[in-house]
């Protein structure tokens, strides 16, 4: 077989398109899929059903060994669960959303991590693609095609209020510039662009674009090497 594994890391704000854009990749050219903003959030739901103070990063750092983690890598059924228990739910609630932030700024909580995605990507034969805030910095610096995704904030929050029954656009706006500046000014592995990335503002893009944008990417990568 004349095609090589391909690892693409897709990172970037919330409400860019991330995922949506990192599933449609995935299917479209048969490869493996990461979502490692649901582990970090898997975690914080661990910690909030254990009643660790999530507000006490040492606390946090004493349970972030404690809770099993799996994640399923197929594009089109992504799964997750801790101990054993379906988290694809849970994961998405506000309270969850509202603390991811605090307990993925913890160092323990980001190597135990961290571990977890790099040996998800080395199973991965036919290759993946890994969405999240770090992973062309930090989790997979040789990945062969880094992607940063922007947008404006006002995109981004009608994109994500248009994702949640009955959201106030103005106060997903808020919250969201609130998630951001957490997850941007951190010590541990902030959210940043990569040096080799290559940036993609979404803006006025349609989702249809930016997965033919990214495939076409993926396509010259592999016709390159
Ligand atoms: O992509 P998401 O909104 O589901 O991510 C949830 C949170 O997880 C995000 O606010 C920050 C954190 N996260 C992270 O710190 N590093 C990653 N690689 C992915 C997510």
């Amino acid at each position: 077989d004349t095609v090589e594994s391909v690892i693409v890391a897709i990172d970037g704000p919330s409400g860019t398109g991330k995922s949506s854009t990192s599933k449609a990749v995935a299917s479209a050219l048969g490869l493996s899929y990461l979502d490692t903003g649901a582990q970090y959030r898997a975690i914080t739901w661990w910690m909030i059903t254990n009643g660790i103070d999530v507000s006490d990063p040492l606390a946090i750092a004493s349970a972030a060994g404690k809770p099993v983690i799996e994640s399923g890598t197929d594009p089109s059924a992504p799964a997750i669960t801790v101990d054993g228990l379906d988290a694809s739910g849970p994961i998405r609630e506000q309270d969850v959303t509202s603390k991811v932030s605090a307990v993925s700024a913890v160092p323990e909580v980001r190597t135990r991590i961290t571990e977890l995605q790099r040996s998800i990507a080395r199973a991965a034969e036919k290759g993946i693609v890994v969405e999240g805030r770090d992973i062309g910095t930090t989790v997979l610096p040789d990945a062969d095609l880094k992607i940063f995704l922007t947008a404006s904030p006002e995109a981004r929050a009608a994109r994500r209020s248009g994702e949640i029954k009955g959201a106030d656009v103005t106060a997903t706006r808020e919250a969201l510039i609130k998630r951001d500046a957490a997850d941007s000014s951190r010590k541990t592995s902030p959210l940043a662009k990569a040096d080799d990335a290559v940036e993609v503002d979404t803006t006025d893009l349609t989702l249809q674009q930016v997965i033919e944008c990214v495939v076409t990417l993926v396509e010259e990568r592999r016709g390159a090497t």
